[in-house]
């Protein structure tokens, strides 16, 4: 199905199962333990041995030897797979350092050899066993370093539309404002874990990642063989957050671990290994210029971010945001890459947009007090209802002003102090700050298969996954929905290579791609269904398990024989998205209280208002937002990669020491959605919202700390070193 025109009036629309609180279908296989994830696989590959990832102790050099011998010798040792009995390996398009490395050292904790033997203990006691010898070689490991450098700029990149540095000079207030965010970790629960097994040159692995095609090709071209020598199997995943989009060296060291050994081997990633082996969140320097009229009206936006990476990588795109937020005729946006020896940045949960905002929505409430003005309003009246870029271009939606007065009625806005440490309570000084939320919606094609069998049961199948987002049961309540089916009489299949390929978990396009696929392939199956009837589909509805037609209702179950009838269709975004603009919006509001002696800052209440199109599960998208809003609490307050700027490597690279919020951190949150739909996204109405609840919210801390204590900080997080 080509998805062209805006949608009109369709099932979904009815609303009977689609847009329902309803449970997680997958919720008792979790809460149970009986889903097995990708290192619990005994079921399928038994007798598996297993592999600990050795990673490099060095940042930047050369393995100059490896001394295996005692490793080798050890009990239970199988096999050590490194760079040089590997064969040879390809290099696939989404990672920047190789998965396995040797002789040369990418970055800290690259992995450099696996060992695989009887058991994990005896793995991991011969793995401190090999003797790797390393000639170091120099690295740069800060990002200010390296933007200081002038031999390691690779992007340098602008974007201007009018005259921002002439309009900038002469603007009647101006704020001028440098802004930097840390490395962060994704710091899933689940770790990279696979199981991987070969049936002659065929490989199957059982594994946690978002994206199942992109991973099952990526390990082909890494591999050497066909795409179709490849089977990826992961319909549980224990969390991503953008860590898990590609392939990882997991996978990878399962696969050569069981070719070595042939047999079924499993790797889970050591969690001291993570954060260095593979990507993170880049940090970022960002400068924003803002130029407005004395009455608040933007008149030149300025914003420019550095951010570092391995020579080849990508620039974490954090100006994003700042061309489509505000109106104002000048505009300048600067993208500015060095590069650095640390591992490889990449996306972390609403990359660009999470980074940007935080740096953005300071500097509006910096420049809503030189203006005297509320913060609120400032960015109420620079809104913009088209592309600042392309004025014939609209948003296909954009409640921003509505989710920031609603936020503001919900919250009481209109109780706060505009100026600075005016309210008091014992030993507490008291804040509130608010920012505004955007995230691009993206579009991507999407397939899936549905069947209905002889008991009248319909079976969807794709490859789409479920990252703890839901994906399950909203699959099931769009099936349901759209065959007129209660959602017991839906069985989803998620996370198999080969299923139909999905948009897959990535970039908040997910819920609304994945489950227009699924609407597109039920249309198919409501025709399959017509035929069989012998009535024509256009005049017949499907409810109560019923295909109902000319005044004659049949019912679904035993229109199949034995052979289900199956449909298989894929839905692909046109024009649509270039005629508009397409994004999410919101407000955050918190409150906080920062202890007047230790500037210890507890975070109060939190609101988040979300226009994100149709909602299709406001239970499973609030768990989304306030997820959402707990990681954006852990990058105000907590968040920070550490950097051995000498040996080049993130020193809290364990859940010990790399810390994220706690239940007893996250006080009250409250998540309003937006009645919206968005007939411009896709046939479901629906956009994202799992990364939108991230964006703004570390602004919206920062600015109520300041008006708690009058204290602004720009250096996230914001600690209380930095307070004091
Ligand atoms: Mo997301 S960072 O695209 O998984």
């Amino acid at each position: 199905m080509r998805f062209d025109t805006p949608a009109t009036t369709n099932p979904i629309d009815q609303l009977k199962v689609v847009g329902k609180p309803v449970d997680r279908i997958d919720g008792p296989l979790k809460t149970t333990g009986t889903a097995r994830y990708a290192y619990e696989r005994q079921d399928v590959a038994p007798h598996a041995a297993y592999g600990y990832i050795v990673g490099a102790d060095v940042a930047k050099g050369r393995i100059a030897a490896i001394d295996q011998a005692r490793a080798k010798a050890a009990p239970g040792v199988l096999a050590i797979v490194t760079a040089d009995n590997a064969g040879k390996l390809g290099k696939g398009s989404y990672n920047t350092a190789r998965l396995l490395g040797g002789p040369n050292v990418e970055h800290y904790h690259q992995a450099i050899a696996l060992v695989v033997a009887e058991s994990f203990e005896q793995a991991r006691a011969a793995a401190h066993l090999l003797k790797v010898q390393y000639t170091h070689a120099d690295g740069v490991y800060d990002l200010a370093d390296a933007r200081a450098a002038t031999d390691r700029k690779t992007i340098d990149r602008n974007s201007a539309i009018g005259d921002f540095p002439g309009a900038f000079a002469k603007s009647e207030v101006q704020l001028d404002a440098t802004y930097s965010t840390p490395d962060h970790s994704h710091a899933m629960m689940e770790p990279f874990a696979t199981t991987a097994a070969w049936s002659g040159d065929k490989l199957t692995i059982w594994t946690s990642n978002q994206m199942i095609e992109w991973n099952a090709s990526e390990l082909a071209t890494t591999l050497g063989i066909g795409r179709d020598k490849v089977h990826v199997v992961s319909p549980y995943v224990g969390g991503g957050f953008g860590a898990k989009l590609f392939l990882r060296a997991d996978a990878l060291l399962a696969a050569l671990g069981a070719r070595a050994v042939k047999r079924p081997v499993k790797v889970a990633m050591q969690r001291p290994l993570m954060a260095n082996n593979s990507t993170h969140r880049p940090a970022t320097i960002q400068r924003i210029r803002l130029g407005a009229t004395k009455a608040g009206k933007l008149t030149a936006i300025g914003h420019e971010s550095w951010s570092g990476n391995l020579v080849g990588g990508k620039p974490e795109n954090a100006v994003q945001q700042t061309l489509w937020l505000y109106a104002g005729e000048n505009r300048l946006t600067g993208t500015r890459l060095a590069t650095l020896d640390l591992p490889e940045g990449n996306a972390m949960r609403a990359p660009g947009e999470a980074p940007g905002l935080m740096a953005l929505e300071i500097a509006m409430d910096e420049l809503a007090e030189k203006l005297g003005m509320d913060p609120l309003e400032l960015r109420v009246i620079n809104d913009t209802q088209v592309d600042p870029a392309k004025p014939e271009r609209k948003f296909s939606q954009r409640q921003l002003v509505e989710c920031m007065r609603v936020g503001a009625e919900r919250f009481g806005w209109a109780q706060r102090s505009t100026k600075p440490a005016q309210r008091r309570e014992g030993r507490w000084w008291i804040g509130t700050g608010m920012a505004a939320a955007f995230r691009n919606n993206q579009v991507t094609k999407s397939g899936a298969r549905v069947a209905l069998d002889r008991q009248g049961l319909v079976t969807v199948e794709t490859d789409m996954t479920d990252i703890g987002t839901g994906s399950y049961t909203i699959i099931a309540q769009t099936a349901a929905e759209m065959m007129g089916v209660p959602l017991e009489r839906v069985v989803v299949r998620l996370g198999d290579s080969t299923f139909p390929v999905s948009a897959g978990s990535g970039g908040q396009w997910g819920a609304n791609c994945s489950t227009a696929g699924v609407y597109a392939a039920c249309v198919k199956l409501r025709e399959a269904v017509a035929a069989r009837v012998g009535v024509d589909v256009s005049g017949a509805s499907f409810s109560d398990g019923l295909v109902t037609a000319g005044g004659r209702s049949v019912p679904l179950a035993g229109l199949a024989g034995d052979t289900p009838i199956v449909a298989e269709d894929t839905i692909e975004f046109a024009e649509l998205n270039k005629r508009f603009q397409q994004s999410t919006f919101g407000a955050h509001f918190v409150e906080v209280a920062v202890d007047a002696y230790t500037a210890e800052v507890r975070v109060r209440r939190m609101l988040a208002v979300c226009a994100s199109g149709r909602i299709l599960n406001p239970k499973s998208a609030r768990s989304q937002v306030i997820g959402a809003m707990t990681m954006g609490v852990g990058a105000a307050l907590m968040e920070e990669l550490a950097i051995d700027k000498r040996l080049g490597f993130f020193v809290n690279h364990d859940l010990a020491g790399y810390e994220v919020p706690v239940h007893a951190d996250i006080p009250h949150q409250e998540v309003v959605f937006m009645d919206e739909t968005d007939a411009i996204s896709s046939p479901m109405k629906a956009k994202g919202v799992g990364e939108l609840g991230i964006c703004g919210v570390a602004a919206a801390v920062a600015n109520a700390i300041y008006n708690a204590t009058g204290v602004r900080v720009r250096d996230y997080p914001v600690t209380l070193d930095k307070l004091i």
